[in-house]
């Protein structure tokens, strides 16, 4: 059973991972306005790879006997300066997320609630892998300034990204 305490704040996360999958919905139409249609689809999967940590939020809320509350989301930004940007505003929020999964995980040792320590520990991981991710795009990006050439070589690459449903869960 979920304390009350822990049961809000996954419902908080949840309603912040349906935010990060608007976020990067956003950004793979912003992507699409600027004839990078590569970026766009990079965006799209990880807007649905977001959309998939919700569902892992949902579900361990519901095997442990708690209720899902969902919430309003906030509109994301629909604009942005240069592709740079766009990526220095994911590693941000990247980061600001793996701060909300690291409190998350406080609560849950504050409570000695070990079976939400476990669960937590996939997105522990998860975040490491996303900053990792987006650091690397933002280094890219850094590195060709914008260049029309590398903007579109990097568009070929990025359009590759596939989404692969989790095998450990029912989305
Ligand atoms: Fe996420
Ligand atoms: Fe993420």
């Amino acid at each position: 059973m979920l304390s009350q305490k822990m049961e809000e704040a996954i419902n908080a996360q949840i309603n912040a991972e349906l935010y990060s999958a608007y976020l990067y919905l956003s950004m793979a139409t912003w992507f699409e306005e600027q004839q990078l249609p590569g970026f766009s689809v990079w965006m799209r999967v990880q807007a649905k790879e977001e959309m998939t940590h919700a569902l892992r939020f949902h579900n361990f809320v519901n095997d442990r006997g708690g209720r899902v509350k969902l919430t309003p989301i906030d509109g994301p930004p629909t604009d942005w300066d240069s592709p740079l940007a766009v990526f220095e505003a994911t590693l941000a929020h990247e980061q600001k997320v793996t701060g909300l999964i690291n409190d998350l995980m406080a609560l849950a040792i504050e409570e000695n609630d070990f079976a939400s320590q476990g669960f937590l520990g996939w997105f522990v991981d998860e975040q490491v892998e996303e900053e990792a991710g987006a650091t690397d795009l933002v280094g890219k990006m850094k590195l060709m300034q914008d260049a029309p050439g590398g903007l579109f070589m990097l568009d070929k690459d990025l359009a590759a990204r596939i989404f692969t449903p989790p095998a450990d869960m029912v989305v």
